[in-house]
């Protein structure tokens, strides 16, 4: 079966650059992105493109290519289920906030809402594929539903996972390391299902890196693949606290032992803490299952990769108030970076909310500057941990629009996100307007610390002495 039409439900950071891609490499496909947030939908019809709801560099290009030609953005989820051959799910599945499993298990109200909505629109036989991150076994409960609610249409249910990182979302889709797809490989249903989603990818993916699995290895693996790059994280966090002790070099260990073909060098640089809307979320989601199948041992060795991040991010916190001499209140201190990372506009779970929560609750006044994230989206992020009352939040934090004023009349200042920007700002006039002891907190490691040192000030770098 050849494809000609899809359908996304979801037009987020990975619904919209993922269907912009395909649209883009498989002009004889139409694409439709579809969202309950108009919001949304309208920014993705912006003709400004820098109004996209997504920040990710070279979105912008392919956008523009497709847009109008074979990729559409609307509201109508109806009429695009009923057209597609092809439905994705791209919809959010975060953490639960109540309930049973809440703080661990994923929220799939999102993802059951969608397979009633295809079970309802549908008049002909679909596919439906999992694009969103999943608990092992989601597509049985979304066969259920799709099997009782329908119109007698047949489906066929994939998984396949996205992999593309934040930041380099466009490279990674264009050039994936793999493509994975999950689905019933035990039926000749499934397997053409499986084939015509190999055959989209294969419109620029070689062959070799699409693989095909059954359907609960592609859910697994998505959040085994999540759980292993954040514990390499966790685990050199882990070590930078001991090279602080010890005089070792965070970096030079990194570079020691990623240097050995069997660790890899990737994923290893110190940092204040991972952020983004996967990792926490995944390996959560993780350990509830281990626990939900009596696991306990299985579902405590992945909670410490959480509880080794919170640590980090609590103790560089510490570490600033520790220097300021145990008292941040009423003191400025200005923050470079709010992003969970460079190149996005993303915030969620980013570890400059946690640090700054922290030093707000010892009445710190904390100015933010970031290249790419909104005032609003700041405020929204500290109300959402509801440690104090709106008001507060506005009274005690700001947001800048220059990166010398958020930095002038400050004790500290601390980098968050690791913005190439940062590097190459006039560190001698930022100097010159802070209070003394001017102190510098590089929780990315980007800054040059002797280049700091030598203008006078005093820097603290994750790892290193
Ligand atoms: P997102 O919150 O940016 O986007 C999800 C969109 O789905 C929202 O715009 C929301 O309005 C829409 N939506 C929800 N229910 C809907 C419905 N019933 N009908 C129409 N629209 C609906 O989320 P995201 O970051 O794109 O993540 C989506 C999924 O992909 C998650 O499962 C996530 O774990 C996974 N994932 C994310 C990344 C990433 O880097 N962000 C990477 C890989 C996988
Ligand atoms: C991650 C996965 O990489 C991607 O495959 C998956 O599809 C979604 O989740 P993302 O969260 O977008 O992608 O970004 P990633 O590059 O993985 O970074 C996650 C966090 O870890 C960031 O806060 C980043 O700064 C931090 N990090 C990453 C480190 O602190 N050190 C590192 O060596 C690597």
């Amino acid at each position: 079966m050849k494809v000609k039409k899809i359908c996304c439900i979801g037009a987020g950071y990975v619904g919209g650059p993922t269907m912009a891609v395909i649209a883009q490499k498989c002009p004889d496909i139409y694409v439709t992105v579809v969202d309950i947030n108009e919001e949304r939908i309208k920014a993705w019809n912006d003709e400004n493109l820098d109004n996209l709801p997504v920040y990710e560099p070279g979105l912008d290009k392919v956008v523009a290519e497709a847009r109008g030609r074979n990729l559409r953005f609307c509201t109508n989820v109806e009429g695009a289920i009923q057209e597609a051959d092809m439905i994705f799910i791209s919809v959010n599945t975060p953490t639960k906030t109540y309930g049973e499993g809440k703080g661990q298990a994923a929220d799939l109200k999102w993802i059951e809402l969608c397979a009633r909505q295809i079970a309802a629109a549908a008049e002909s036989d679909k596919i439906v594929v999992e694009k969103s991150t999943l608990p092992v076994r989601t597509a049985e409960a979304i066969r259920d539903i799709l099997e009782n609610t329908g119109n007698g249409t047949k489906f066929q249910i994939l998984s396949n996972p996205e992999f593309l990182a934040e930041g380099t979302a466009i490279e990674d889709l264009m050039d994936p390391d793999r493509v994975l797809i999950g689905g019933d490989t035990k039926t000749p249903e499934g397997l053409e299902a499986m084939e015509a989603l190999v055959e989209v990818y294969g419109h620029w993916v070689p062959r070799e890196k699409i693989l095909t699995t059954n359907v609960w290895s592609s859910e697994l693996s998505k959040l085994t693949a999540n759980a292993f790059l954040a514990q390499r994280v966790s685990s050199i966090n882990a070590l930078s606290e001991l090279c602080e002790s010890t005089e070792a070099d965070i970096n030079e260990v990194s570079r020691a032992i990623g240097t050995d073909s069997r660790i890899g060098n990737k994923f290893l640089k110190a940092s204040v803490g991972f952020g983004g809307s996967c990792f926490q979320k995944d390996i959560l989601n993780l350990v509830y299952i281990s626990r939900s199948y009596g696991l306990t041992s299985v579902a405590d060795y992945w909670e410490q990769v959480i509880k080794i991040n919170d640590h980090q991010k609590g103790r560089f916190a510490k570490n600033i108030i520790r220097s300021l001499y145990n008292t941040v209140s009423g003191k400025k201190i200005a923050f470079l970076g709010w992003a969970f990372k460079k190149d996005t506009n993303d915030t969620r779970e980013s570890a400059a909310i946690y640090v700054a929560d922290h030093l707000l609750n010892e009445d710190a006044k904390v100015t933010v500057f970031d290249p790419k994230v909104k005032e609003e989206q700041m405020y929204s992020d500290l109300d959402y941990l509801n440690s104090r009352n709106k008001v507060d939040n506005r009274k005690l934090m700001k947001a800048e629009h220059c990166p010398y004023e958020a930095c002038k009349g400050a004790h500290a200042v601390a980098v968050l996100t690791e913005w190439d920007e940062f590097v190459d700002y006039d560190w001698q006039k930022i100097y010159d307007n802070m209070l003394k002891p001017a102190q510098v907190f590089d929780g990315r490691s980007v800054l040059d610390k002797q280049k700091l040192r030598d203008i006078g000030f005093r820097v603290y770098t994750i790892g290193t002495t």
